[in-house]
């Protein structure tokens, strides 16, 4: 039996006698087992959508269900047949207003927002207006709802990354049955095959994105099934991978723990699996020579070609997070006693790899503008072998004197001297940057305010790719023209990771100055997806409108605003065993020391 199915089975027959669930498992081979406490599991292909079929691992057991903790993929719902009987069916109390389909098996309360007196009123209206249904519950946000939209592409989709700041904003509010749908069923899909030209990547990944579809039940035409049918990549332009979204679910569990108190969905057997099979992935031994997660172009909130493709900051950044939370939410046992070693020391190599390599500041970048290079030893100052004059131009002129950032990526002999907001938030709100270098960050939005914030808040990178960088880097990208999108282009949503941020150092007066620009137009704007321009002075080119995670980030940024406390829910506070285990690493370093001694444990770094 696979190695996999073994796993499963473990966590199946732990799961004790009264529990009827299933569980995706992919590339199995079909078998039945009986446990001694009379449950019996088999594996079977079952239809999730027209064109799929998976191998579905189910417990069953001979007596009374008790309670069914897990849910299945498809639900039969009973055809509906008008908007009104849906309403009393569901008697959600979130649905204020008049309830419309927000395409196939989806649900959402249609506007009045003539009647709300402030930007934050509306702005809830629409983010519930946004939320979509699976079998009657509330399982995501669409990513944009623009009615005037004639091609919708996949924006009528739930995206793992863009509901966070909605899947905050519900749990800041109090209202968790959303969050706690979303992070089951996404759980949910985890497992399932992703397959593209034959080719299964690894097991753990978690989808870009999913949809909910409505479908005729298969022989009865008065009865319909909604289905989540989800896209890892193979249907999404480009074929990038989403790397970020297991990422980003875990990040979002330990808050779902935090927010409740209820760290019962942390605990469960299948969710603890899901995080050890992210963990698995994203911890398994490859080719690299760093600790650094190796990814493809594209693989995170920037999800087309833009040269970020090695070890970019914001996959570094969130790796970090994610390991860190869910080293707080593992079940300490024996069997994941190697895992969390790992874990550990990945952790600590990463911070002093991120630290030491990719932040920069007056200083910093004067030691590379006098670097040696070609050394070759395993003491060199300049590891990475970078040439002076590989620093930018732009880049002399616009370090200022007081603050400092993290490069977007380094590789052999490159660094990508790019700002990316995403990034350095995450670097602050994570620990991965220290504190010194998290003030240092903020300093430099406050020195860069024009250039970083402009008219709407936030720049996603600076400064664009221009002439032929853009077109050999983007590879001509129409919709990644200088300052336009993910190529330079500002972005309301990274309001949310600005306000941790500055709440986490003390300064909340920085997302305070900005959410007050953001204010000056996005609702007049109709909640844009991006600005285009050096100052974001034009709604994007191509930016949907009514973009659901500009208004969560807006409504995350004014609900910590008001209760800076909340914010504990997101940070990373730095424990002391990672100090320690980094100072002695930074006392090992040639840069500082050349030698070797007074180190007692030793890391890969
Ligand atoms: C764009 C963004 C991506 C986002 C998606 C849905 O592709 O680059 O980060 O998840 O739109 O909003």
């Amino acid at each position: 039996m696979a190695a996999t199915s073994e796993a499963l089975l473990q966590v199946l027959c732990s799961t004790g006698p009264s529990i009827s669930h299933t569980r995706l498992c992919p590339n199995t081979s079909k078998f039945l087992v009986s446990t001694n406490q009379g449950l019996r599991f088999r594996s079977e292909k079952v239809k999730i959508s027209r064109h799929k079929s998976y191998n579905v691992i189910s417990a069953f057991h001979h007596g009374p269900i008790v309670s069914d903790r897990f849910m299945s993929l498809t639900c039969k719902c009973r055809k509906i047949d008008s908007v009104s009987d849906a309403i009393s069916e569901k008697n959600d109390p979130l649905l204020k207003g008049d309830i419309a389909t927000n395409g196939n098996g989806t649900f959402s309360s249609s506007l009045n927002i003539g009647g709300v007196n402030s930007i934050e009123e509306e702005a809830w209206e629409l983010l519930r207006a946004s939320m979509v249904y699976y079998c009657g519950n509330p399982v995501g946000t669409i990513a944009a709802n623009d009615p005037s939209d004639s091609s919708i592409l996949n924006y009528d989709q739930v995206f793992i990354r863009d509901f966070i700041p909605s899947g905050i904003a519900f749990l800041l509010k109090g209202e968790y049955d959303i969050v706690r749908n979303f992070i089951l069923h996404t759980l949910q899909l985890q497992s399932w095959e992703k397959t593209m030209d034959c080719h299964s990547p690894g097991q753990g990944l978690m989808p870009a994105s999913f949809k909910v579809r409505t479908v005729p039940l298969d022989g009865d035409d008065s009865a319909t099934e909604d289905i989540l049918d989800p896209d890892f990549g193979e249907a999404a332009i480009g074929r990038v991978a989403p790397v970020d979204s297991g990422l980003w679910w875990i990040i979002l569990l330990r808050a779902y723990g935090k927010c409740t108190g209820d760290l019962s969905v942390q605990e469960r057997v299948d969710v603890q699996t899901g995080i050890k099979m992210i963990l698995k992935l994203c911890l398994a031994d490859g080719f690299d020579m760093f600790p650094t997660l190796l990814v493809t172009d594209g693989s995170c909130m920037i999800d087309r070609r833009m040269g970020i493709h090695g070890h970019p900051l914001e996959i570094q950044a969130l790796f970090y997070s994610a390991l860190l939370c869910a080293r707080e939410m593992l079940i300490r046992e024996d069997a994941s006693a190697d895992l969390i070693t790992a874990l550990n020391n990945r952790l600590v190599a990463l911070s002093f790899h991120v630290r030491e390599y990719y932040w920069i500041d007056m200083r910093k970048l004067n030691e590379i503008y006098r670097y040696k290079t070609e050394e070759y030893s395993y003491d060199a100052v300049n590891k990475f072998n970078i040439y002076p004059d590989q620093i930018p131009p732009w880049l002399v002129e616009w370090m200022p004197n007081k603050g400092g950032y993290m490069i977007g990526n380094l590789q052999p002999a490159h660094m990508d001297f790019r700002f990316f907001s995403l990034g350095n938030l995450w670097s602050i709100v994570s620990s991965l940057a220290t504190n010194d270098q998290s003030h240092a960050i903020l300093d430099l939005y406050e020195a860069k305010w024009g250039d970083l914030v402009g008219d709407m808040p936030l720049k996603i990178c600076y400064p664009a790719l221009e002439g032929q960088e853009w077109r050999i880097i983007t590879g001509s990208d129409p919709k990644n023209t200088p300052w336009s999108y993910h190529n330079g282009g500002s972005w309301p949503t990274l309001l949310w990771q600005l306000t941790v941020a500055s709440i986490k150092m003390n300064r909340p007066e920085i997302a305070e100055n900005a959410v007050k620009v953001a204010e000056r137009r996005i609702s007049k704007d109709k909640w844009a997806e991006y600005y285009d321009t050096k100052r974001g002075r034009f709604i994007g080119k191509q930016a949907r409108l009514f973009q659901t995670w500009s208004i969560a980030g807006y409504v995350v940024a004014k609900q910590l605003l008001d209760n800076p406390d909340a914010a504990k829910v997101l940070v990373n506070v730095e424990d002391t065993e990672l100090v320690n285990a980094f100072s002695c690493m930074i006392s090992a370093n040639p840069r500082r020391k050349r030698s070797r001694k007074g180190i007692n444990q030793t890391f890969i770094i």
